[in-house]
């Protein structure tokens, strides 16, 4: 059974797992889909973000039994009336091609002058009965050609409200300081903690 300060957090992305680990220090123990044996290619079917973070935890919570959280970000851009949002790990393919999904969405922003664009992270938590829901933003432009090789995903081409350079071109510690998903995990452990 679960204790009383474990929670699985629906991923089994390293990365993710250990940013959050370390912004949780002592508090909590965090375990990941592997941890509990779970290697279920869990739908994403949602149209929203706050769906498919409910999907997820939902899915572990009826089927494993634990308090759970999981997380969904998208990259909104207004002159693509909020595209590629939901879908921007499978904007230009079925699979997570971050070189094929940057280059089409250059392409449809193409001569546009309009580039504001935010990050967005919804994280649901599942404890017990009930359901939490936190959410991180940060404002930002699309450039207009790629620049950097940190991060991953759109980095290359997202610059921050305020800054002169990307994502890519930061480091891990100046990114996580202002990103949609520290914003939304500082949110959740803030919570947690109060709990
Ligand atoms: P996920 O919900 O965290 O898996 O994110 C969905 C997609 O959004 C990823 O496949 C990336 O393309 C993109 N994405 C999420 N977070 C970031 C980020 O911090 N930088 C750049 N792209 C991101």
């Amino acid at each position: 059974m679960t204790g009383q300060n474990t929670l699985v957090f629906a991923t089994n992305n390293a990365h993710k797992l250990s940013e959050i680990r370390r912004i949780a220090g002592d508090s909590i123990r965090i375990l990941s889909l592997a941890d509990i044996g779970c290697s279920d290619d869990i739908p994403e079917t949602g149209a929203t973000l706050e769906e498919n973070s409910m999907i997820k935890a939902r899915w572990v919570k009826d089927r494993y039994g634990y308090d759970c959280f999981a997380d969904d970000t998208g990259l909104e851009v207004d002159a693509l009336g909020g595209e590629p949002g939901v879908r921007s790990a499978r904007y230009a393919t079925d699979g997570h091609d971050s070189a094929a999904n940057t280059a089409l969405l250059l392409k449809n922003l193409s001569g546009v002058s309009h580039r504001k664009a935010r990050f967005r992270t919804v994280i649901t938590l599942i404890e017990g009965d009930t359901a939490n829901i936190f959410t991180g933003e940060v404002e930002g432009e699309i450039t207009s050609k790629p620049a950097g090789c940190g991060g991953f995903g759109y980095d290359p081409v997202f610059r921050p409200e305020g800054w002169n350079k990307t994502f890519a071109e930061a480091t891990a510690e100046e990114k996580n300081a202002i990103s949609h998903r520290g914003r939304a995990v500082a949110a959740l452990i803030e919570y947690i903690n109060r709990h």
